[in-house]
């Protein structure tokens, strides 16, 4: 088999036995690089020769066929590709917009990215259904999330709201700023602190947290800031503190809106000079800490009120970042269950899964303890399941229990059906904004509708 005709996408081939439109493969020598075998279907025979199509498996042979091609191209007056007078000005031909800047090292890039959409249409025609969803599939799953993608696997989430924060993270993550992290108890504030310091150039160096509210308030100075020798009764030795043992990594100073006043002050110092005075020294000592503050309660409040300094609370409010509780994620909550439901499965090496109904009733549930509680209730459920199968009854949920409005949580199953048809009355029967009052998935919605039998006749 000879070739007699050689481009990127295709070639004109002598001494070819093969049926039209079949996939063969073809092992041409290239210059410099030796054998490399490429995919190819037999597309047209003319009376020079048969033309074939080339496809690539990677990246690499593309480039050194391009290399050869690129050795023994022509130079010619018109455009190689439409045969339109070569006078393109910004290196791409007027008349079919290729690109003809063959010298530029980055020709194939902006030549694949060029000629992208004009090969998925002619390919397109070839799709079913079937293979239309899975690509959709393939983009949501796999190049949305690489773009926003969760910093690592352990953090679990694909809503809108966390993948804004998941980019917030992979921005803020690699500067020297300090972060503030909001949100209610158990979104996953300490998580999210992790993930900062893991992206962070500090990632060797010491990731160290410290709970606020967790210590006396009269140890905490000596506990984040250190202490020396006789510094009060009972300091043997001295012992160094927090900021030190974060010396070069990060320091999470969780449950920052109940830091004393003198600490805030104090606090406030190291943010302006980086200098830590252990108690009980006149010396103060230089420290490297990245500080990243979390709190649920609100920071604003506190101020008005004159319990958070103003100016320690704009030092530190340079980014912030605020994690949504768990009933704005939508689907999130259900792919978190499942998620946990697979961490539990393995650690215990039994595999269950979840019913129909408690996939629902994860939907419909408000998760007022956000993560921790789904984390907590998916855990019940797995140790209580008879079978292989978790009901909602196993994790304590009631199944499809209209959620967030008071009066939904004391509504009977009598008086559940009217509360639906009363909030999808007051949406118009538009079951996204039914739904979206309700803080359900619109599956979830329509779950309900079905379970109470309610008349689908007006449903939008
Ligand atoms: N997106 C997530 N993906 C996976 N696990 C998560 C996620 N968010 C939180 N968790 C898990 O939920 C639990 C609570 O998270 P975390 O301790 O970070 O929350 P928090 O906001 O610090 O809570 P608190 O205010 O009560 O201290 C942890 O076990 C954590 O691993
Ligand atoms: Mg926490």
């Amino acid at each position: 088999m000879t070739i007699s005709e050689l481009s990127l996408s295709g070639a004109l081939v002598n001494g070819l036995s093969t049926q039209l439109g079949e996939l063969f493969a073809i092992r041409p020598t290239i210059p410099g690089r030796g054998k490399v075998e490429l995919l190819a279907r037999l597309v047209r025979q003319a009376e020079n020769g048969a033309a074939i199509r080339l496809f690539y498996s990677d990246q690499d042979t593309m480039q050194a066929l391009w290399e050869h091609i690129k050795g023994n191209l022509l130079q010619t007056d018109t455009c190689p590709y439409c045969d339109h007078p070569d006078d393109s000005r910004d290196g791409s031909c007027d008349k079919c917009n290729l690109y003809l800047n063959f010298s530029n090292k980055n020709y194939l890039e902006r030549h694949i990215e060029n000629t992208f959409a004009q090969r998925l249409n002619i390919r397109l025609s070839r799709l079913n259904l079937e293979h239309i969803q899975k690509i959709i599939h393939f983009v949501d799953s796999k190049l949305l999330k690489i773009q926003h993608r969760s910093p690592d696997k352990e953090f679990v989430g694909t809503s809108p709201c966390m993948l804004s924060v998941f980019s917030m993270i992979r921005k803020v993550a690699p500067t020297e700023m300090s972060v503030l992290l909001l949100g209610e108890s158990g979104t996953g504030k300490e998580v999210t602190a992790r993930s900062l310091h893991n992206l962070s150039t500090r990632r060797e160096g010491p990731f160290v947290a410290v709970n606020c509210a967790a210590i006396p308030e009269t140890l905490l100075e000596a506990e984040l800031f250190g202490y020396e020798k006789g510094a009060f009764t009972g300091a043997y030795a001295s012992r160094k503190g927090k900021f030190e043992s974060a010396d070069g990594g990060t320091l999470f100073l969780d449950e920052i809106g109940d830091l004393p006043a003198p600490l805030q002050a104090k606090l406030l110092r190291f943010l302006e000079d980086r200098l830590v005075q252990p108690v009980g020294s006149a010396l103060s000592r230089k420290i490297d800490v990245r500080i990243v503050a979390a709190t649920n309660c609100d920071l604003q409040g506190a101020m008005a009120q004159g319990r958070f300094r103003t100016d320690l609370f704009y030092r530190l409010n340079s980014f912030t970042i605020k994690l949504p509780p768990l009933r704005e994620r939508g689907e999130d909550r259900v792919r978190l269950a499942r998620y946990f439901l697979e961490k539990f499965s393995h650690s215990e090496n039994k595999f269950l899964d979840f019913s129909d109904e408690a996939l629902e009733a994860i939907g419909a549930h408000s998760w007022p303890g956000n993560v921790r509680e789904l984390e907590n209730k998916v855990r019940r459920g797995f140790l209580m399941a008879q079978g292989r199968v978790i009901d909602p009854e196993c994790m304590e949920l009631e199944l499809g229990r209209p959620v967030a409005p008071a009066e939904a949580g004391s509504a009977s199953r009598g008086s559940q059906k009217e509360y639906v048809v009363r909030v999808l009355e007051q949406n118009d029967y538009v079951i996204a904004k039914a739904a979206r009052q309700l803080n359900i998935s619109r599956p979830s919605m329509y779950a309900l509708i079905k379970k109470h039998g309610i008349s689908r006749d007006n449903v939008k």
